[in-house]
């Protein structure tokens, strides 16, 4: 079994892609809004994910383990106490031995997510902490940031479900791939934490004093992520930038096809194109497709898609397709930061 994760707006798009990766997949129930339990063979929907990418699905995680919590306390009840002085109240040492005794010597971290109704004192701190401070104990190690091995748990009012397996094969290193990002200062924009988000998940990083085009740019969160990382940057946007930018970019006050209609491709060609421009998905492939001319050799697009309010999947699978038809798609995502839209990875064809 697996339980997989969706923005709650997505979850029967997330459905049909379960049955795309995996046509005898049967749906068990459904834990919370975009968060459903799925029957599986795992094994083979990993492989079949990794040819058939999901786009909005945001988070898969193996169920290796069910404990139904009537009987876990009948049983044991010294095992399920409330929660109190910094402990959850569980006692995972025995119960959880399928799913400990799978781990290798590689870093782990746990992550878990309550569903309760009546338990405001259990938190998933106080889970993870239990579970690490036992695994640390008996000579595991802890990495929460960059865990390559990642027991997931999730607590109902009815069951706990847990289950180990890689970032890979959870399609995020985060919990419920939920990243929690902290403000960078100056702070000029939540659309920040899209374009890192959207770097870690497709694994981009820039090389130092690559030219950048920031399409859509203002008020500037983009292009000061793009900065930091060491870009020289020209933003395009009819509407003003945060003063943080102030003479550490190019601005361009002007539409990006205003913008193309007025260099030469001979002459300016950039390492990186980002795009957040608030336009229609046609409109921005076809800006997208001028752009390919302005990409230097082995360029990178980081774009996103505002999809429109009906026929979300169906629209973000066409972009991507004709999208494919001149570039490379490295990757699609809904990803947690992205409202009404996907975020999209190009790479000039080669
Ligand atoms: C969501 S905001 C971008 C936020 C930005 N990525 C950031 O990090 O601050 C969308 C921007 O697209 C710009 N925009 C809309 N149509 C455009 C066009 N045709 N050319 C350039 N910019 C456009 C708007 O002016 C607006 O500033």
């Amino acid at each position: 079994m697996i339980i997989v994760s969706s923005a709650p707006e997505s979850e029967q798009i997330a459905a049909n892609e379960i049955y795309k990766i995996n046509p005898s997949a049967k749906f068990i129930k459904r834990i919370s809004h975009g968060v459903c339990l799925y029957d599986v063979n795992i094994d083979t929907f990993f492989k079949s994910a990794q040819i058939k990418p999901p786009i909005f699905i945001r988070h898969i995680m193996p169920v290796d383990l069910v404990l139904k919590l009537p009987d876990y306390a009948e049983n044991s009840p010294q095992l399920l106490s409330p929660p109190l002085n910094g402990h959850s109240g569980f006692n995972f040492n025995t119960s959880f031995s399928p799913v400990f005794e799978r781990l290798t010597s590689l870093p782990f971290s746990v992550q878990t997510r309550i569903f309760c109704r009546n338990s405001a004192l259990l938190t998933p701190l106080l889970v993870n902490n239990d579970i690490s401070e036992f695994l640390e104990n008996s000579g595991n190690i802890l990495d929460v940031k960059n865990p390559q091995q990642i027991i997931s748990v999730i607590i109902t009012d009815t069951d706990i479900y847990a289950g180990l397996s890689s970032p890979e094969f959870n399609m995020s290193k985060w919990s419920g791939g939920a990243p929690m990002y902290s403000k960078t200062e100056p702070f000029i924009s939540r659309a920040e934490f899209k374009l890192t988000e959207a770097m870690e998940v497709f694994g981009v990083s820039f090389k130092k004093e690559s030219s950048a085009l920031d399409l859509g740019a203002a008020p500037g969160g983009w292009s000061k992520i793009l900065i930091n990382a060491g870009l020289k940057v020209t933003s395009v946007d009819p509407a003003i930038l945060s003063e943080a930018l102030a003479g550490k970019v190019t601005h361009v006050k002007a539409t990006a096809q205003q913008f193309f209609r007025n260099i030469s491709e001979r002459e300016c060609k950039f390492d990186v194109i980002t795009n957040d421009m608030k336009i229609d998905y046609n409109e921005a492939i076809d800006i997208l497709f001028e752009a390919e001319k302005f990409l230097s050799g082995k360029g990178i697009i980081i774009t996103t898609f505002k999809l429109p309010e009906k026929n979300q999947q169906k629209t973000a699978y066409k972009a991507v397709e004709i999208l494919a038809g001149k570039y490379d798609v490295k990757g699609a995502r809904r990803l947690f930061h992205n409202r009404s839209e996907v975020c999209v990875v190009l790479n000039k064809k080669q």
